[in-house]
């Protein structure tokens, strides 16, 4: 159990999965949390629940992300723990691939976590803790995942240069790489629920450890890099996927 009492933590993407789960543990361990989520009413609900602040924001859009930067220093001051969870999934493969498909998942998961990033500086503390949400298929693409694989790729490099660039003021930035987590985000691609559990099947038989993850698991690792026991880490990525990656 960490101390997070006095700290101010922003998770964007907070009303369902891995989001809402972190937001619950931190909250639990004594921060003030504040989520964020594009639909108002399930942002709201999610945040009655919890007991914590929701602030709209789509984290696709830049003047979006301006003015939660601006709510967030205005109301609660600086920052000091920023989980850049919010992303969606897509899957096509390269040769039927639309721009539509590209800009969507490119939007929220790569545009949209670098500006966040981006136009929280500012407000962060000096040693304040920052976590991007990747994927362990940044480490392992797979046929029909260029692009969702693509934009966390690319969130891992920013998470590097972003650890060299904070070092100075001690702002830790590391990213954390689920496998297959069971949340809401496989309901939200598109596919009726049978084919959603024919993959799920077929996705476990490849993981080592036969299983999936859970929210909770991402959720204590978010809370332990945002903790003082992590205080040397920065720049780093963390993969939890059962040994997928070794597969
Ligand atoms: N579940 C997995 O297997 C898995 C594996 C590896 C990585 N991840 C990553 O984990 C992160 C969280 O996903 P999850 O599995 O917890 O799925 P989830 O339950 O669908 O949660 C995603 C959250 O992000 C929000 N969101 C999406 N687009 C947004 C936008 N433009 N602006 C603001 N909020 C937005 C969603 O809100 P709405 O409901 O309003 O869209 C939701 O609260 C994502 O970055 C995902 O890529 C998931």
């Amino acid at each position: 159990m960490n101390d997070f009492k006095n700290k101010v933590a922003v998770i964007t993407g907070g009303n369902s999965g891995i989001g809402y789960a972190t937001a619950k543990q931190l909250k639990e361990q004594g921060a003030t949390v504040i989520i964020t989520g594009r639909r108002k009413e399930a942002i709201a609900k999610a945040a009655s629940d919890l007991g914590v602040t929701s602030i709209v924001a789509d984290q696709s859009n830049i003047g979006d992300i301006e003015n939660l930067a601006l709510k967030v220093k205005d109301d609660f001051g600086k920052v000091d723990i920023l989980f850049i969870n919010a992303g969606i999934a897509g899957l096509g493969k390269i040769e039927q691939a639309t721009e539509a498909l590209f800009d969507s998942i490119m939007n929220v998961n790569f545009k949209g976590a670098y500006f966040t990033l981006s136009k929280f500086i500012p407000i962060l503390k000096d040693d304040a803790s920052v976590v991007f949400l990747s994927s362990n298929t940044a480490s392992m693409p797979g046929p029909g995942s260029s692009i969702y694989s693509s934009s966390k790729t690319a969130l891992n490099s920013v998470m590097r240069s972003a650890a060299l660039e904070l070092a100075p003021r001690k702002i830790r930035v590391n990213s954390v790489s689920p496998g297959p987590t069971e949340t809401e985000v496989m309901n939200k691609v598109g596919l009726d629920k049978e084919t959603i559990k024919t993959i799920m099947d077929v996705v476990v038989d490849k993981i080592p450890l036969q299983q999936m993850g859970t929210s909770e698991d991402v959720a204590k690792m978010v809370a332990y890099l945002s903790s003082d026991a992590s205080k040397f880490i920065t720049g780093a990525d963390f993969i939890m996927d059962g040994g997928m990656v070794l597969a």
